[in-house]
């Protein structure tokens, strides 16, 4: 039971569950999940002078800056379970807004300041949970579990130090991380959908593509003509034929790599995602291109125009859930990449198991 009972049972810590309150997540697919890296933002949204919030798989997380380097927590004061996350930062360290418990960079707490012994020892339980993070690519990833089962995306341009990174703007999408990955590895939607960006002629016959499995994901590419010019290479032409290679590192992070034909230019576009709960979803986009230099006002529109024809599509699709199984809705010959990916959630990790009982 998890609402509307006013008190915890005097041995609920012997039950407490690891699920968050109100988990939008089937049990099994919640746990598979939290083993996975998940970014949570970028590096440039947690700012020395205040806490950050995030939230990941339900999970309410505070993120802080020290000297040391980002702390990422559950948002919760292990004193009274209030929102750390409301509090402020006083020289290194975060302050709960309630009763002024400070916490330093390893999540311990540091003064209690209505203790009038200032050296009286402080109960070592008194420790935020902090959970497991790293940096790269400009992005906070999480792992809930501790224990990830999966490696970080490898980002070829992205991750090129010559490069520099631009950060676009972080959106949130009503809609499950799944169904927005699909749609960012689906194919045959561009000239549909894309008439305003780079979406070519609706006669276009999607070529065949071959998926190939690779060690983190799944990747393919396919030859496009888009519907206008687009890259700063210097190439005067009304329309560019360009290859896309999609590289897709499970469960929900892929990096398309635009090839113009007639020139050496690279563009990177990285999108990675955080499944804030079950239909909510953070979209994390990071673009360079081979310029080393990439125009920020000009991605960014670029990116913004793309994402805002992409979003009410996504966002209205149902059912909201990823039909796992695959006769759940009908297939069509370009949708090879999306039934590979289907699979591999139910086959690889064992998403979407059937409910017993
Ligand atoms: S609830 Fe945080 S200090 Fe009391
Ligand atoms: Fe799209």
């Amino acid at each position: 039971m998890d609402a509307n009972i006013m008190f915890l049972a005097t041995d609920s810590s012997r039950a407490a569950s690891p699920l968050p309150r109100g988990c939008t997540f089937r049990e099994s697919d919640w746990h598979i999940l939290a083993g996975f890296w998940h970014p949570v933002a970028f590096l440039h949204e947690v700012t020395p002078d205040k806490p950050h919030a995030a939230r990941l798989l339900d999970v309410d997380l505070v993120l802080y800056r020290t000297g040391d380097g980002i702390t990422v927590a559950r948002d919760l004061c292990p004193h009274r379970g209030t929102r750390l996350s409301r509090g402020f930062i006083k020289g290194d360290e975060i302050v709960c807004p309630m009763h002024g418990l400070s916490f330093n960079g390893e999540g311990r707490c540091t003064r209690i300041p209505s203790v009038a012994n200032p050296v009286a020892p402080i109960p070592p339980r008194l420790k935020l949970q902090t959970v497991l993070s790293q940096e790269r690519y400009g992005l906070i990833w999480v792992c809930l579990s501790g224990e990830p089962i999966w490696p970080l995306p490898e980002w070829p341009g992205i991750g090129n130090p010559a490069f520099s990174k631009l950060f676009m703007p972080v959106d949130t999408w009503m809609a499950a991380a799944s169904r927005h990955v699909e749609n960012f590895n689906d194919i045959a939607h561009f000239p549909w959908v894309h008439t305003q960006s780079f979406g070519g002629d609706t006669d276009w016959a999607a070529p065949h593509y071959e998926v190939t499995h690779t060690a983190h994901g799944l990747s393919f590419w396919i030859p496009y003509l888009e519907g206008g010019n687009r890259f700063p290479d210097g190439i005067e032409a009304e329309r560019r034929q360009v290859v896309y290679r999609y590289d897709l590192t499970f469960p929900f992070s892929t990096i398309i790599a635009v090839e113009p034909q007639d020139s050496d230019f690279v563009h990177y576009f990285a999108d990675t995602v955080c499944p804030v709960s079950a239909h909510e979803t953070r979209i994390f986009q990071v673009v360079t291109d081979t310029s080393g230099n990439p125009d920020p006002e000009l991605w960014t529109r670029d990116a913004h125009i793309i994402n805002a024809e992409d979003k009410p599509m996504v966002e209205e699709q149902r059912p909201e859930d990823l039909p796992l199984d695959l006769r759940d809705e009908i297939h069509i010959p370009a949708d090879r990449l999306s039934i590979e990916y289907r699979r591999a959630l139910v086959g690889k990790f064992g998403l979407g198991a059937p409910l017993t009982s």
